[in-house]
């Protein structure tokens, strides 16, 4: 290891910072969150720097660097951008003993800054010793991405505990295990989910009564969106990476799923037309079972819970047991697939409304408002509407929508395996059987769905044209 990775207290310091340009800017930024006493010496600063010293973040000296300036700083930082002055520099901080970095300049530096990742006071350095920078902020990417937002928050409600848990418990194994009761359970899932007042109830029940503390479990109803992994919201993604049990439906890949904890167990509960695993009451029942246990279950979910997921059902069926809950959202399958095949849902020459509308109600057809839906100028995204899409067109056109309306059909949406098809309304059901188009599959009708981009001309990312 070449360097020493150090956290320095650098509240109310001096530190000298040589350079008014964009680097020196980057370098004040983060001197002047960590609580420094900044002072930038440059003949001239540019904008942001100098917008910093009009805010009382700096003190500015207008004029080059002299020997005199290194005195008293507890760090030096030369960011000039000019080879000679940024060598004499370094050269005079060292001779004065005050440690020096150089911007660029790794060979005159005696320390390097990590690229970090700030949930103050939680604050991960990343560090590649300057062999590859870029790795290093990759690196910080990722980790940005797992940690929560309020990670930070979680660290000092948790010091509001620290005291009354010392006392409590006296040995350091108790107090341990206490933690990580805290940290692993529903008391930081509820804090992390913005539910400060459910989790300090739960701190103030564990700290008091640590030794038979009742495990809690807690439930989390999670959309995985339409399929693609990388369409996963980054909740569902730690979610799924601290979740003891994810109870889990026939639309979830095994890409996602890749994603669960590798020792948590999985509950398949699929369930596709006249094909249930398992009864709704069924799946009710064991969220709450599971959960009395004192598991994190995480009930998974393709798109979004409450878009046609019976997920206003888990929840209340959850609550009603008296278990915390909370619901996070996914990329429902319209929006989703109609990004992945190029139909933007509303557009101000085709649509100014989406409706979402399913394929089988709650008696097995499909049932809507057919004279609202028929008047155009809109959007119709159908879910689950395959078996019944020569229905569907028969009822909109009964209801005076024009035959010839552009349909589209999107099966498997944002997978490899997108299929995307188009044709009329009239049309409809011949395009669902011509095609071999198989569940899932999105039916969206309107003008808009002429735009779709065929299955063979779906990219990603669009060449412009
Ligand atoms: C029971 S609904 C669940 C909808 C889900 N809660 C959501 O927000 O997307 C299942 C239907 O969603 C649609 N669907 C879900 N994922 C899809 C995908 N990847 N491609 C096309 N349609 C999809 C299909 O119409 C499928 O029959």
């Amino acid at each position: 290891m070449n360097y020493l990775p150090l956290f320095m207290d650098l509240r109310g310091r001096p530190v000298l910072l040589v350079g008014g340009g964009e680097m020196a800017a980057a370098k004040a930024r983060m001197l002047v969150k960590a609580g420094a006493d900044l002072v930038v010496v440059a003949p001239r600063l540019e904008r942001e720097l100098d917008e910093l010293v009009q805010a009382g973040g700096a003190r500015h000296i207008a004029r080059p660097f002299r020997q005199a300036d290194v005195a008293d700083s507890a760090l030096v930082y030369s960011a000039t951008g000019d080879a000679a002055i940024d060598e004499h520099v370094a050269a005079t901080a060292r001779a004065a003993g005050v440690a020096v970095n150089v911007v660029d300049r790794q060979d005159l530096c005696d320390f390097i800054t990590p690229a970090i990742v700030d949930r103050d006071p939680v604050v991960v350095g990343i560090s590649t010793g300057g062999a590859a920078p870029v790795l290093a902020r990759r690196l910080r990417a990722s980790i940005e991405a797992l940690l929560p937002a309020r990670l930070g928050k979680l660290a000092l409600f948790a010091n509001d505990f620290r005291a009354a848990v010392k006392s409590k418990l006296e040995s350091g194994a108790g107090r341990r295990r206490f933690w990580e009761r805290f940290f692993d359970g529903p008391i930081a899932d509820a804090f992390l989910g913005g539910d400060e007042r459910t989790a300090r109830r739960a701190a103030l029940e564990a700290v008091n009564r640590p030794a038979e503390a009742p495990e809690v479990g807690t439930v989390h109803i999670v959309g995985a969106g339409p399929g693609d992994p990388d369409l996963l919201t980054m909740r569902a993604f730690r979610l799924l990476s601290h979740a003891d049990l994810v109870i889990h439906d026939r639309l979830i890949g095994p890409d996602i799923l890749d994603y669960v904890r590798r020792d948590a167990e999985r509950l398949y509960v699929g369930k596709s037309r006249g094909n249930h695993s398992r009864t709704q009451d069924e799946i009710n029942d064991l969220m709450v079972a599971y959960a009395r246990q004192g598991r994190r279950v995480v009930r998974l979910k393709g798109g979004d819970p409450f878009v046609f997921g019976r997920g206003g059902e888990e929840l209340d069926h959850v609550v009603a047991a008296g278990i915390p809950v909370e619901v996070v959202p996914g990329i429902t399958a319209a929006t989703g697939c109609a990004a992945a095949a190029g139909i933007p849902l509303t557009h101000r020459d085709h649509a100014g409304a989406v409706t979402f509308i399913s394929g089988h109600g709650k008696d097995g057809g499909p049932d809507a408002d057919w004279a609202a839906l028929a008047k155009g100028g809109q959007t119709i995204v159908v879910y689950m509407g395959l078996s019944t899409a020569g229905e569907i067109a028969g009822q909109l056109i009964a209801h005076g929508m024009n035959p010839s309306t552009p349909a589209a059909i999107i099966a498997n949406g944002t997978l490899p395996d997108q299929k995307v098809v188009r044709g009329t309304l009239a049309g409809l059901e011949t395009l669902v059987a011509d095609n071999g188009i198989e569940s899932p599959a999105l039916i969206v009708i309107g003008s808009v769905a002429a735009l779709a981009a065929g299955s063979a001309e779906a990219p990603r990312l669009r060449a412009a044209s």
